[in-house]
């Protein structure tokens, strides 16, 4: 959600500005923008729509070499060129990630001060509040210190000032912004895709702190102004993670990883014996009670956990989407542990949770894929999942290794509990050995669920059922459909329909029967039953054979411990969404309306 790119070096700016944005169009934007300093002058060109629009207008050869770019996601009026950043008022030419809650009575307060606003936008007011503040500090990082006391919300801020054209300065608050430098210069931005081509080590700016950018420093300043140092980290994974090689989709791509994602994070955890599970997961112990916090896909793997720790392992355990939890009473007590699920480990709602879980002094749990993220660093205690950058906004892998995380939390904690035999145990163990040879066969049968795609993708609706589990695996099947191809999919409990939405069901009205659980398997047959007898066209997705035909397609999963089932439930569901998205033509990886990263409320 919104993208920074900034540069001062002794190169041309410009090209390395624009192959920044586009290394960051995946976190989901609606107009983009550039700010480059040439002869003297601030110089600003900003386009609607997509990158492309913008490069037509750009000058790649223009000899600047101080620039900052932005790639926005509309919050405060729509995606037009007006509203796209930067912004410049006075002296100051700004661009923004996040959101400015107090923005009206700033805006109030400076128009009075005889300040005009051409934008809708939160982002021009900062601004504004810049030129407002160096006028009485007359001292840019005064005046940056200042503003930065005023705003209230989230900001990532990329800052130009017509008195200082050599310097680019940023600040933050809330979302994230990191630097780095190359040989040729240096860099702010909002994430580390926008770095990789020139370097894999960055610095992590922290909350408040301000830096000062130049073709030979990076200076920081802390929350008092004080200079300080901080050390690079260094992004191990590969730089071919975050291109798409032969794939038509970074989706497909992502699916297609699952296997080796599913590995990689097994193997961090699990050597193959219970004491690796105790070395990497004691510190569970202690807590009687869980609450799973997360957004989005990120929440439904939490529903899956609530479903296995409470039936494996014996755990009460509440789950909740964080934008509800964060306002919410909670019923904490001592040995009360609240576990945040988060892909970017930057969404607004999930950090917030975390922060009023800690307020309360309440042991925090942060299951996260990027490394050095918010949650990862401010959790008191973090698994990393292992699923390496996710670039489609509809999460696939990443989703696949949070899952993976808590199968094993799920395991090591039915173990210490005595929950399960020890055959039980031996089992769960084969299945998770043969498991990533059954993720690949899966993704090979993409045929049979492409076919079935080519078959509902002209519907309007499509109904997600199951229950237990399995409607869990129903609400991320719904969501991976609706997001992708626009399509309404809603996910029910199986035996919920009668009471009310069965009235939906017309002629041919595709349902998607999730039945993995053994135990329900009847009473979700008697549901899936009730809606053929109404011309549905029922999609059955089950790991065991039906005993008779009531179904029009069958999907075949293969069958392991119910601790390890959604790992293979959720991948044809995946690539059914994938397909009936390319068959209407949809912006598979990068969805309308959608980011990849929501880093506001
Ligand atoms: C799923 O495909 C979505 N893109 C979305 O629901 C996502 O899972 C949610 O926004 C949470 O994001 P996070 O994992 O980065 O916190």
């Amino acid at each position: 959600m919104c993208g920074i790119v900034g540069f001062a070096g002794k190169t041309k700016c410009i090209p390395i500005i624009y192959s920044g944005l586009e290394a960051l169009e995946y976190r989901g934007y609606d107009s983009a923008g550039i700010a480059y300093i040439y002869n003297d002058k601030i110089n600003i060109i900003k386009e609607k729509g997509k990158l492309i629009n913008l490069k037509k207008k750009l000058d790649f050869d223009i000899n600047s070499t101080i620039a900052i770019g932005h790639t926005r996601w509309a919050t405060h009026g729509n995606a037009n060129i007006t509203n796209a950043h930067p912004h410049q008022v006075g002296k100051f030419t700004v661009v923004h990630n996040g959101i400015i809650e107090n923005y009206i009575e700033l805006k109030n307060k400076l128009s009075k001060k005889g300040y005009q606003f051409k934008s809708e936008t939160d982002t021009e007011v900062i601004s504004a509040l810049l030129d407002y503040n160096y006028k009485l500090e007359k001292d840019i990082l005064k005046a940056i210190d200042k503003t930065k006391k005023e705003l209230i919300g989230s900001f990532a801020l990329g800052i130009l000032c017509s008195d200082d054209i050599k310097d680019i300065y940023a600040l933050r608050y809330s979302s994230p912004l990191i630097l780095a430098s190359f040989t040729n210069g240096n860099f702010l931005a909002s994430d580390i895709p926008a770095i990789l081509n020139y370097t894999n080590k960055y610095i992590i700016l922290e909350n408040l702190e301000i830096a000062k950018i130049n073709k030979e420093t990076i200076t920081i300043y802390n929350k008092d102004l004080k200079e300080v140092k901080h050390s690079y980290h260094t992004y191990n994974g590969e730089k071919s993670n975050v291109q798409k090689n032969s794939y038509e989709h970074f989706m497909l791509k992502e699916i297609n990883e699952e296997d080796k994602v599913y590995k990689n994070t097994i193997n961090s955890y699990f050597d193959g014996t219970l004491k690796s599970l105790n070395e990497n997961f004691g510190f569970l112990k202690k807590y009687k009670k869980i609450d799973i916090v997360a957004c989005g896909s990120a929440y439904h793997t939490g529903v899956i956990a609530k479903s296995l720790l409470e039936n494996y392992a014996n755990i009460k355990v509440y789950t909740e989407v964080a934008s509800e939890y964060r306002y919410k009473k909670c019923f904490y007590d001592k040995d009360t542990l609240v576990i945040l699920v988060s892909q970017s480990g930057e969404t607004a709602d999930t950090l917030a949770a975390l922060r009023k879980a800690k307020n309360d002094k309440i042991k925090t749990l942060a299951i996260v894929n990027a490394i050095d993220s918010s949650i990862a660093r401010e959790a008191d205690y973090v698994l990393y999942t292992k699923a390496g950058p996710e670039i489609a906004v509809a999460t696939t892998k990443a989703y696949l290794a949070q899952l993976t995380v808590f199968s094993l939390i799920t395991l090591y904690l039915a173990y210490i509990n005595n929950q399960l035999s020890s055959k039980e145990i031996d089992n769960i163990i084969k299945d998770i050995i043969k498991l990533p040879r059954l993720i690949k066969k899966e993704i090979n049968n993409y045929q049979i669920y492409y076919n079935i795609a080519d078959k509902i993708y002209e519907n309007k609706q499509v109904f997600f059922i199951g229950r237990g589990l399995d409607y869990a695996n129903s609400l991320e099947g719904a969501l991976k459909l609706k997001e992708i191809s626009y399509i309404n999919s809603v996910a029910y409990q199986a035996g919920e329909l009668k009471h009310g939405t069965i009235s939906l069901i017309e002629n041919k009205t595709p349902v998607i029967a999730i039945a993995t659980d053994e135990v329900i398997i009847d009473k979700t047959i008697s549901n899936i039953k009730e809606v053929k007898a109404r011309n549905a066209y029922v999609i059955y997705v089950s790991s065991i054979n039906p005993k008779d035909i009531f179904y029009d397609d069958f999907i075949k999963i293969e069958k392991v411990h119910p601790i390890l089932q959604s790992i293979l439930t959720i991948i044809p569901l995946q690539l059914l969404a994938y397909k009936v998205a390319k068959n209407n033509k949809c912006d598979i990886d990068k969805p309308r309306n959608l980011a990849k990263s929501v880093t506001v409320e």
